[in-house]
């Protein structure tokens, strides 16, 4: 089971903040193999003994490509996983493949998310990791995925079953029984941003959330 949680372009979590967010969830659940940090490339020199994802990247060897974060260049930055289209950076298909074959290549999980069932099920024949179903109008929000979509939830817990490809869901998480509604309807893990990253006790968020994520 996981929790992956998105540090987005929020103040709380990015530069000096998400240093201090980092080494104060390390200091609580270091060892715990199911809590993943997904962060904003900025903040890519931060190693941690938690499992770093980048929240984007862009499917190139290392070259000139100005601007860009070529994923062969992820893993020197201790980086275990890449997030690819997330609904606020949305990708082309064909740039989703090459980046999960990217992925593959350079040793790193991917997680493409998906904004409803019909993606979900196009997304499962790229055969990444994970698939993270986020409904793009519930994030950010206090309404959480799986009190409004708990059927799509079991959909696509259906759909994947059995094909190596674990859903993640996210979008309007905010405490544990959010999350253990997610796992009951068959989600490994959940995806959260200002559930966390914006709470002015995070670690009280994170330990009900891990308390109520299961093995
Ligand atoms: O990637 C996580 C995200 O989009 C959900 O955001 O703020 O609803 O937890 P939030």
């Amino acid at each position: 089971m996981y929790l992956f949680i998105n540090f987005k372009a929020y103040r709380e979590s990015t530069s000096f903040s998400a240093l201090n967010l980092i080494r104060t969830i390390e200091s609580n659940f270091g060892n715990d193999e199911r809590v993943k940090i997904v962060l904003n490339p900025l903040d890519s020199m931060i190693e941690s003994s938690l499992d770093k994802y980048i929240q984007h990247a862009d499917p190139f060897p290392a070259g000139p490509y100005t601007g860009f974060i070529p994923v062969e260049l992820l893993p020197s930055y201790s980086y275990k996983g890449i997030m690819i289209n997330h609904s606020e950076h949305r990708l082309e298909r064909g740039i989703i493949l090459k980046n999960v074959d990217e992925a593959r290549k350079n040793g790193l999980k991917s997680m493409i998310c998906a904004a409803n069932l019909d993606e979900i099920k196009e997304f499962s024949s790229i055969k990444p990791d994970f698939i993270a179903y986020e409904p793009p109008e519930l994030i950010g929000g206090n309404i959480s995925v799986s009190d409004s979509k708990p059927e799509i939830i079991l959909q696509a817990f259906n759909l994947l079953k059995g094909r190596g490809i674990e859903l993640i869901v996210g979008a309007g998480v905010k405490n544990g029984r959010d999350v253990k509604k997610s796992i009951e309807l068959g989600a490994k893990g959940v995806l959260v941003a200002s559930g966390i990253v914006k709470s002015k006790e995070p670690i009280t968020v994170i330990k009900d959330m891990i308390n109520n994520l299961g093995d």
